[in-house]
């Protein structure tokens, strides 16, 4: 019987554990579950996402606080433009999470990033380029392209002096975006270290539209797979979503993927950034209980818990202190229907937004409780309290289920 363990991921010269820990913002993948990771030999991701909001959590610096206090003047106003990121501080805010971060790295794995281009931040390519490269400074080993099509992200990071040597890859749902991109990027003489391959039944944001049951990452990843090799391009490939047993990456392993990229398992782990009422959510869930919807306003259906808080939730848009999703010219889909439904409803003292939500202050709170479709399994994954509570997991023992198990088998902990 195959395990995990029998396979290595070779990047350049690295050769590793073939776990990859997916990015899971704002916090959710944090960095002592990126580290737990590499500290076993395979790969975490930390987030980009918010960074700010995530210093001022970690450090106690006051990038949230000082950015509201600056742009207070414009909070009940609709239009968002003014509202702009100081590229200087967004800098020193990557610079603590990633530098803190890799300090802190032991083992022979490795910490990459996950940078999502839909974080617009009201300039979309100051801000993804002032953050990929603070990251790269602070000696980030590598950064995992998500969220977007990043036609341009290689050109924009290219004068950067680790452009060929830090890890770079990109998330792609279909070859025709893995094309689109190889083709993009060409001009930088460069190709991408390895690829993500996510199917549709992963967390987070989906790189598909609402018909996403139609799909199957087992035929992406094939595809993908032979047009790799038919082109003679030797890039490793990385599949993810819905990979919940040791058994179930082997079987990729088996098909040629060069590792698998699992996330949802480590949401219950003591080292996950989700408060413990919100993992004990995710314990008790049923698969009736979790749903694909439109509710993000970067415009991708996101997987989550039908419960999650932010669903319905009317608040008035915080862009004033977060703002990440703002576009080029300042507008964030939320604002459009948070609007509408104040002129449908001006006496309402609370309102309900129900298609739309305020996705920065409710990531920020731990309230859209996103999930791979795989959620519903993770109470078979532990042992119940007496009080009918679930037992979380450490990192480490998650880990080792996937590098070890065998026969569909998931390790119960003592
Ligand atoms: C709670 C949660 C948050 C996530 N956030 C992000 C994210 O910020 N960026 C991203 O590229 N992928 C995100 N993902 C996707 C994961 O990185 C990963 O590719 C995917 O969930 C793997 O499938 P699995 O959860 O079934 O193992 C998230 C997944 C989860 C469960």
């Amino acid at each position: 019987m195959k395990r995990v363990d029998d396979f290595r991921l070779r990047l350049g010269s690295e050769e590793l554990v073939p776990i990859v820990v997916g990015g899971m913002g704002v916090d959710i993948s944090t960095a002592e579950l990126a580290l737990e990771a590499a500290r076993r030999g395979g790969i975490g991701h930390i987030s980009d996402a918010m960074v700010p909001t995530v210093s001022d959590r970690r450090f106690n610096t006051k990038y949230v606080k000082n950015k509201l206090r600056q742009y207070k003047f414009n909070v009940a106003s609709s239009q968002k433009a003014v509202v702009q990121f100081d590229l200087g501080l967004l800098v020193e805010a990557t610079a603590l999470h990633v530098g803190r971060t890799m300090e802190a790295k032991r083992g022979e794995g490795l910490i990459f990033i996950n940078c999502m281009e839909k974080l617009t931040m009201n300039a979309p390519r100051e801000t993804l380029r002032a953050r990929i490269n603070a990251a790269l400074d602070n000696g980030i080993d590598g950064v995992t392209l998500a969220a977007g099509l990043h036609l341009g992200s290689f050109a924009l990071i290219e004068d950067h002096p680790r452009f060929r040597d830090a890890k770079l890859g990109i998330i792609v749902s279909s070859l025709r975006a893995l094309q689109l991109f190889l083709k993009k990027s060409a001009r930088t003489g460069r190709l991408p270290d390895y690829v993500v391959i996510e199917g549709p039944l992963a967390g987070g944001h989906l790189g598909f539209g609402m018909d996403w049951a139609k799909y199957d990452l087992t035929r992406i990843f094939s595809e993908i797979r032979d047009w790799i090799k038919a082109e003679q391009l030797a890039i490793p490939l990385i599949p993810a979503g819905g990979i919940f047993t040791g058994s179930d990456a082997v079987a990729f392993m088996d098909m040629g993927a060069a590792a698998v990229q699992v996330a949802t398992r480590f949401t219950v782990s003591s080292e996950c950034g989700l408060p413990e009422d919100v993992q004990q959510e995710y314990f008790k869930t049923s698969e009736n209980d979790i749903e694909v919807n439109t509710i993000s306003p970067t415009g991708y259906p996101m997987r989550m818990l039908k419960s999650s808080p932010a669903i319905g939730a009317g608040i008035r848009p915080n862009c004033e202190a977060f703002g990440y999703l703002l576009d080029s010219s300042g507008s964030c889909q939320y604002i459009e229907a948070y609007n509408r439904e104040v002129a449908l409803h001006p006496d309402a003292k609370k309102l309900r937004v129900m298609d739309k939500t305020c996705l920065c202050t409710h990531m920020r709170n731990f309230d859209c409780w996103t999930c791979g479709q795989y959620a519903y399994r993770l109470k078979d994954t532990t042992r119940q309290n007496e009080d009918g509570s679930y037992r979380l997991l450490s990192a480490e023992h998650i880990f080792r289920d996937y590098q070890f198990s065998t026969d569909n088998k998931i390790a119960l902990p003592d």
